[in-house]
């Protein structure tokens, strides 16, 4: 079977151009990644919802470089040929210029990302799209609900749900694009919202919970699979329940191992030559 072809930013704006539908996962380890890449998504985030899903933090504050970037390896190891994005998790951005690029290089040069995502639309952020993209590298901004902005926004709640806080998302999708960035991601916003918000854009522009006018679709993948009960978006649909499955493996693992079915050895164990068996058994009856 032949290899799939690295998409490019040059393909995805092409397939916004063409009206082909971007698809887009997030992964967080080796294995997630390597289904996703054969089941062939066009992109994955390695984001920081790695905080809540993979480390059980309540939210995604405490979630540090380090971390993303073994997330990151790992997403990279198991889908060499995903368009991968790399996200800035809080603080990892907001001192200087210098600090963001030193991260955002850190994505580039040590896990191989393709480009890196980060939330906020304030005259901070930005600068640091700017910044970046003047550096060389693809930056995806992030506007609506914007979970590293949840202490001041009161929680994470949908946004644009008036004609003004739409205006304000319509105006920061224009400033972050002219600020120099190739991707946008609009997330928990009514679909009228989405619509006007992309229609006012020429980059890519993805939605997460932001309707269907959106040229390509996130979700968590935890949440699209049934294994990240601790809260569900309204958005999310469930394709599988995976925690069902573990459960019942998990459970049957539990009684067998008590009840002493498994292992079967005649199943679950190394061949061995009779001759080398029956030494063994001679051995134990010394
Ligand atoms: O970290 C993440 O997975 C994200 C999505 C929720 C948009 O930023």
């Amino acid at each position: 079977m032949d290899a799939k072809k690295k998409k490019t930013i040059v393909d995805l704006r092409k397939m916004k151009a063409e009206g082909e539908k971007i698809t887009w996962l997030t992964a967080y380890d080796y294995m997630t990644a390597k289904y996703e890449e054969r089941a062939g998504l066009d992109m994955i985030l390695v984001g920081d919802s790695a905080g809540n899903v993979m480390h059980g933090y309540k939210d995604t504050y405490p979630v540090t470089m380090d971390e993303m970037i073994s997330h990151a390896q790992a997403v990279r190891r198991g889908a060499p040929n995903t368009f991968c994005v790399g996200d800035m998790p809080f603080m990892s951005y907001q001192i200087s210029n210098e600090d963001a690029l030193y991260n955002a290089g850190r994505f580039i040069k040590e896990a191989e990302m393709d480009c890196i995502k980060l939330e906020g639309y304030t005259p901070l952020c930005l600068e640091r799209i700017r910044f970046l993209n003047e550096a060389g590298i693809v930056v995806c901004g992030h506007i609506g609900l914007t979970p590293q902005f949840a202490a001041q926004l009161g929680g994470n709640k949908a946004q644009g749900k008036s004609l003004e806080a739409t205006e304000k998302l319509i105006q920061a999708a224009v400033d972050i694009e002219k600020a120099g960035a190739s991707l946008l991601l609009v997330e928990g916003v009514p679909a009228i919202a989405g619509k006007a918000i992309h229609d006012a854009c020429s980059i890519p522009v993805l939605g997460i919970g932001a309707g269907s006018y959106m040229d390509g679709q996130l979700i968590i993948f935890a949440d699209m699979v049934g294994l990240y009960d601790d809260f569900t978006p309204k958005f999310v649909k469930k394709y599988v329940n995976v925690a069902e499955e573990y459960m019942k493996a998990f459970t049957s693992y539990v009684e067998e191992v008590r009840g002493k079915t498994f292992p079967d050895d005649s199943v679950h164990s190394y061949k061995i030559a009779p001759e080398e068996a029956e030494a063994i058994e001679k051995l134990m009856k010394k």
